[in-house]
């Protein structure tokens, strides 16, 4: 079953049965302001940071779930009945209203078709110039489609927050009496007393008929927003009050003659009532119209980066669409503003940031840059990185300005610099692939050299802070001589009790061959020679010790016991360690194929990969948290997402593209439209795990949008499978692809220039690469051109 279908054309996902069993999300925004938002409109926005500024207010984890949100309300004055634009919160029966959610990208709008009312209301953050004045725009359009002349009220609602995520929850004997609502010239006004110049404003493009800043006078003491006073009586109260819950509400009344059309536009955005006269005047109908368009230029500047067009309709519409929105959202938001991670944190993990910025610096270049930057910064001079730091730490104007009489500590920078006991293996090591592989995709080598101090003390250029991560993962290595996992690797809950990690050796050596790549290209030959001998001698103890005859052992616990070996019963096969032993080139072919032959045996499903099978039923703090975990959740044999793709590049190491194929079907979302009775969650974005094999729900998805599978699965598709990946001095086209596609084509862009490839298959092989063209001329690369519109022909074969 579906509640939904793909409007490609549109860009849009269009949930027309929204009686969803779980919230389908979309986000807002695109710098300073973000927005998370449900098909039903409910959710919350924030300026910078959820934690520290949120501007409206949501209740979290809550029936009826994701309440309150950015409401728009439509009331028959002629009858009294009313309702709102998306289906919730009002929640009219449906087969008497037609309602419809369309996602879009950093947009999305509510329809709604009752008594006669043919009614939309869109919600945008507009891209600003200077980014300083930062609104959400509610873009209302009503219609009369009824015979009849229709006296309607049509009111806008925001519950607002008290910006510190704390003061919401907690300690109301203070927080009751630090925001306060006002109105003047036309805007409800909220105010955060205890901030300086701290407001938010809730606008309209009219002269309103009535207002509440007080919420509850607009919802009444025994109501909800699903039956709020003020709409049911349709008259505001015109409150205000200094302390108490400030909430926006404002209310136009309208008068549409038989098929009229009336667009009403609501602001809300930070800043006094002169801010409001702002935006008033700057988004306007026509202004609102311009930022519109500007934001949907913007999304089509970066989609047309890198377009494909393959003969797999639902791989073309998650990269040239969801997949890279969804990897752009998380490296512009980071991983703490969603419905499951509703704001109580903030910051950046340093491993998942890493990743996501490792991933699609070709559509994103500037904000990916600006992440590795923070992530150098939070290196320490030892070389492991902040496992979960805010940037803010670091920045001169450090310190947050809010001031609050309730004793909120003032960041120690001695107290935020964790010690090897905090240390995750590999989260330093991912910077090295990071950096290179931006670039490689900027071709800016002077990145390199640029010096940016260490989280502790000291500081050293780009190349010094790559050195320091390998070097630390070189010394900290157990009794086996393999790295050491220290309080987790990439798995969080396998813990190993402190003791040694495969995935951390591999990915080691894989971050050192990105460095000696980059070290010969840079002709720094000392330094390849140094590390080109560390690499070898991990390689050769990996070998040594962590080969088990079928497949790859996923380490030692600190006892010395081997994990994931033939002999065990729980934990058998790993993704983590099988995939990573081929991607890093230490297995050896016949090694490869049949570690990965083992995954397909025992971790495929037609949902995707599980992380580990068995999963662990016996409690044992030797292996980790992951044995107290329940049996096919999350870590603890569940399909974990992110690895899913470790899986697609591993058997494009191997050359078996219809295996790639297979795995990356099973996981992609856009496949699942159909199935939503199982999948439960939005097919339009990967989510961070599904229910394995072991648990009852098998097959449900947890957790969309925020996940590293996103950034992962854009990577694994676009450079493994489709093969196309940016080199230090020219473009690789390598693709491994199912015997029967007869070819494909991309459309990417790189430093400048536009390239045309086309690949043809007519050989039927699944990889490997007889002849290459470049504008026409047969060529044994593809150069880095200076700009320029390019084709290149690869025949397989
Ligand atoms: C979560 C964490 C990520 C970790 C993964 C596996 O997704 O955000 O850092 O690697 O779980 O434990």
């Amino acid at each position: 079953m579906r509640y939904g279908y793909f409007d490609d054309q549109a860009r849009e996902y269009v949930t027309d049965r929204v009686d969803v069993p779980v919230s389908f999300t979309n986000y807002l925004g695109t710098q300073r302001m973000g927005a998370v938002v449900s098909h039903n409109a409910g959710g919350y926005c924030w300026l910078d940071s959820p934690q520290y500024h949120r501007i409206t207010r949501f209740r979290p984890n809550g029936v009826p779930m994701d309440w309150p949100g950015h409401y728009v309300y439509l009331r028959d004055d002629a009858d009294g009945d009313y309702w709102s634009l998306s289906w919730q919160p009002v929640g009219k029966p449906l087969d008497e209203a037609k309602y419809a959610c369309r996602h879009g990208l950093s947009y999305s709008v509510y329809q709604c078709d009752y008594k006669g009312i043919s009614a939309s209301q869109t919600l945008f953050i507009p891209r600003e110039d200077g980014g300083d004045d930062p609104v959400e725009v509610f873009d209302v359009r009503i219609k009369n489609t009824s015979d009849a002349v229709r006296r309607l009220s049509v009111y806008g609602y925001v519950e607002f927050s008290f910006h510190h995520i704390d003061m919401d929850n907690q300690n109301f004997q203070m927080s009751l009496y630090a925001a306060g609502s006002h109105y003047r010239n036309g805007a409800v006004l909220c105010e955060l007393h205890y901030e300086e110049n701290s407001w938010q404003f809730f606008a309209g493009d009219f002269e309103p008929d009535g207002f509440d800043g007080v919420r509850e006078s607009f919802i009444g003491a025994y109501h909800t927003e699903r039956d709020p006073e003020g709409v049911r009586k349709g008259a505001l109260s015109s409150s205000t009050e200094l302390g108490g819950n400030p909430c926006g509400a404002l209310q136009k009344k309208l008068t549409l003659k038989p098929g009229e059309e009336a667009r009403v536009l609501f602001y809300l955005g930070t800043g006094d009532d002169k801010a409001a006269q702002k935006t008033r005047q700057r988004y306007d109908k026509a202004g609102a119209d311009r930022a519109f368009e500007q934001l949907r230029a913007w999304w089509d500047g970066k989609l047309g980066r890198m377009q494909v067009k393959t003969p797999h309709e639902n791989m073309n519409r998650s990269l040239n669409i969801w997949n890279l929105y969804q990897s752009e959202i998380n490296v512009l938001f980071s991983r703490f503003s969603s419905f499951i991670e509703v704001g109580g944190r903030t910051g950046l993990g340093y491993r998942d940031t890493a990743q996501d910025a490792m991933c699609i610096p070709h559509a994103e270049p500037e904000m990916c840059e600006k992440r590795l930057r923070q992530l150098l910064n939070g290196q320490t001079g030892m070389g492991y990185g902040l496992h979960l730091f805010d940037p803010a730490w670091f920045e001169k104007k450090a310190g947050q300005s809010f001031n609050s009489p309730t004793v909120v500590p003032t960041p120690d920078k001695a107290g935020m610099i964790h010690g090897l006991k905090d240390t995750c293996a590999d989260d330093a090591l991912w910077l090295v692939p990071a950096v290179i592989e931006n670039v490689r995709e900027s071709g800016d080598i002077g990145f390199f050299d640029q010096v940016i101090p260490f989280a502790d003390e000291g500081e050293g250029t780009v190349w010094e802070h790559l050195k320091r991560s390998l070097d630390f993962s070189c010394r900290q290595v157990g009794a086996h001589g393999v790295t050491k996992g220290l309080r987790a690797d990439w798995n969080d809950c396998l813990n190993l009790g402190g003791g040694e990690s495969a995935m951390v050796a591999f990915l080691l050596v894989w971050a050192l061959r990105h460095f000696l790549d980059a070290a010969r290209f840079l002709g720094r030959l000392d330094d390849a020679a140094v590390y080109q001998k560390k690499m070898d001698d991990m390689i050769d103890v990996c070998r040594k010790v962590l080969w088990d005859g079928k497949w790859w052992l996923r380490g030692f616990t600190a006892d010395g016991r081997a994990i994931g070996s033939q002999l065990a019963r729980e934990g058998k096969v790993h993704m983590e360690c099988n995939t990573w032993a081929v991607i890093s080139g230490t297995a050896t072919r016949e090694q490869g194929l049949s570690c990965m032959n083992a995954v397909d045996e025992y971790l495929y499903t037609p949902f995707g990969l599980m992380l580990n099978a068995p999963s662990f039923t016996t409690v044992d703090d030797g292996i980790g948290f992951v044995s107290r975990v329940y049996p096919g959740v999350k870590e603890n044999g569940a399909i974990f997402s992110h690895p899913n793709p470790w899986a697609w590049a591993a058997e494009c190491v191997l050359g078996r593209g219809g295996r790639a194929m297979k795995f990356y079907n099973a996981l992609l979302p856009e496949n699942q439209n159909d199935q939503m009775e199982i999948r439960q969650a939005e097919p339009y974005s990967y989510c961070q795990f599904i229910m394995g094999k072991d648990h009852t729900a098998f097959g449900r998805a947890r957790h969309p949008f925020m996940t590293g599978s996103s950034g992962w699965a854009y990577f694994a598709a676009t450079r493994s499978m489709l093969g196309v990946r940016p080199e230090f001095d020219h473009l690789t086209v390598d693709p491994c692809i199912p015997a029967e596609w007869d070819g494909f084509e991309v459309k990417r862009m790189w430093r400048g220039a536009e390239y045309l490839i086309s690949v043809r298959n007519p050989d039927h092989v699944e990889k490997g690469v007889r002849e290459l063209r470049v504008d026409g001329r047969v060529a044994d690369r593809v150069p880095a051109f200076d700009g320029g519109v390019h084709t290149v022909e690869a025949v397989m074969g």
